[in-house]
């Protein structure tokens, strides 16, 4: 070998054990396929389509986003028995209008009652409104997947006050511990899971007993490809909270 192959040898080498060293070591490879990401006004909307077209009318769009900045998921998902999965609430006009369910709120008094002229705006038959009001949230602080919007921080620093509940006497509990959940592979760092975040927003029910656990390191088969599929973390973070290409959010200490 003559000197200067040696060296583009050598300096070859020493890419690929770089390469095999940094891959092996937190670099963000991603096996998985993820679902396409909508634009940031439509992430988290839910077209409501469980009776409507087959009563008809069109079906009923329903944004996270625009909801909360007014209310946490506890409001909905515990005190008015929404489910958190599309579709399978029993909402009818009946119940809303007898107070349940949209109409605990859509009442004329804390937002605009069902009436001849509002049908079309919940009826809309589309999730993709709402991109000209989302302009209004641009002061919000930004992240790079789903609405854009970091919203924890955003109400850590107050920038939102999403009421807790619609009764005067809910008292929230407090349980701050931060999880570390070890990787099943060697290399991966871990993912981390703080409470305090999550109870700012949720109720202990809301993951207890049903998606995790409550006794220590319980949960088993925590792993993307599960988590995927919509459970655990992908319970929440593939459809409202941040999705899970946002990496770093969970696993602070991969690179790339
Ligand atoms: C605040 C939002 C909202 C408004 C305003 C609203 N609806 Fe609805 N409505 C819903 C939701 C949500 C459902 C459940 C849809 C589903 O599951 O397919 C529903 C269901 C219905 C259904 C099918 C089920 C049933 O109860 O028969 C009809 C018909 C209906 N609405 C008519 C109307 C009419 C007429 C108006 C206006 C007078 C109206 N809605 C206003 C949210 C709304
Ligand atoms: C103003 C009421 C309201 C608030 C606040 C709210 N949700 Fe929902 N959520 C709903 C409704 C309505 C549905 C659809 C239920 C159905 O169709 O059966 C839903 C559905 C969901 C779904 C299932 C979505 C899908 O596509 O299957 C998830 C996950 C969810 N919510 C999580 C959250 C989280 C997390 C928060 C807080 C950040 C939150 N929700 C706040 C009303 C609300
Ligand atoms: C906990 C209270 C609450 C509940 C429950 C609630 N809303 Fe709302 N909603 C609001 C408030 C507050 C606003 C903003 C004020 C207004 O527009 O009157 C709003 C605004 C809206 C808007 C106009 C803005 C937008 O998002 O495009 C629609 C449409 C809407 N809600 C649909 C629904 C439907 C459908 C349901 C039930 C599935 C529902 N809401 C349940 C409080 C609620
Ligand atoms: C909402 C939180 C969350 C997000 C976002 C997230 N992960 Fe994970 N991930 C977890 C949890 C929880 C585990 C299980 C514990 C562990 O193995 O670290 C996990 C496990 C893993 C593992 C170990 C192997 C396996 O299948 O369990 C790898 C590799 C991984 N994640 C890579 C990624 C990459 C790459 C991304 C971004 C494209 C990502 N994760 C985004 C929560 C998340
Ligand atoms: C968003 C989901 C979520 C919410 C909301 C939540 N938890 Fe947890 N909790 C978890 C996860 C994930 C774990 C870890 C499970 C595992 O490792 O098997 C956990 C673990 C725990 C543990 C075991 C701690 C340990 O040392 O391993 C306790 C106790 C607990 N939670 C109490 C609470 C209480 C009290 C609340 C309400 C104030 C609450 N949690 C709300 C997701 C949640
Ligand atoms: C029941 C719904 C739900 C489940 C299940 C859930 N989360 Fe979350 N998570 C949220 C919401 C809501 C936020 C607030 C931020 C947002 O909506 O984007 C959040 C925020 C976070 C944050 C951001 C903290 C910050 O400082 O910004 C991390 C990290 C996180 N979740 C990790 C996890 C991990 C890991 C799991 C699974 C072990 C998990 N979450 C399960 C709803 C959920």
């Amino acid at each position: 070998m003559s000197g200067q192959c040696r060296k583009i040898f050598l300096c070859g080498l020493i890419v690929m054990l770089a390469g095999l060293i940094f891959s092996s070591s937190a670099l963000a490879v991603n096996p998985w396929k993820f679902p396409p990401l909508p634009p940031p006004w439509e992430y988290g909307n839910v077209l409501i389509n469980r009776i409507s077209t087959k009563d008809g009318v069109k079906p009923v769009g329903f944004s996270h986003w625009s909801h909360r900045l007014h209310y946490t998921c506890r409001v909905c998902h515990s005190e008015l028995g929404f489910n958190m999965v599309a579709n399978t609430t029993k909402i009818t006009e009946e119940k809303n209008l007898k107070g349940q369910y949209c109409g605990a709120c859509h009442n004329g008094k804390i937002a605009f009652a069902s009436a001849p002229l509002t049908c079309a705006r919940c009826h809309s038959g589309t999730i993709s409104t709402g991109k000209t009001a989302m302009t209004a949230l641009r002061c919000l602080p930004k992240t790079k997947y789903g609405n854009k919007i970091d919203w924890s921080y955003a109400l850590y620093v107050g920038l939102i006050h999403p009421k807790s509940s619609l009764t005067k006497d809910y008292k929230p509990v407090t349980y701050n511990k931060k999880i570390t959940i070890e990787s099943a592979w060697a290399g991966t760092p871990p993912a981390i899971f703080p409470h305090d975040v999550h109870n700012d927003w949720l109720d202990c029910s809301s993951c207890h007993p049903d998606i995790f656990s409550i006794k220590k390191n319980a949960t088993k088969h925590f792993a993307m490809k599960y988590i995927l599929k919509g459970k655990f973390c992908g319970y929440c973070h593939l459809k409202v909270a941040f999705p899970l290409d946002d990496c770093k959010r969970c696993h602070p200490k991969m690179k790339g």
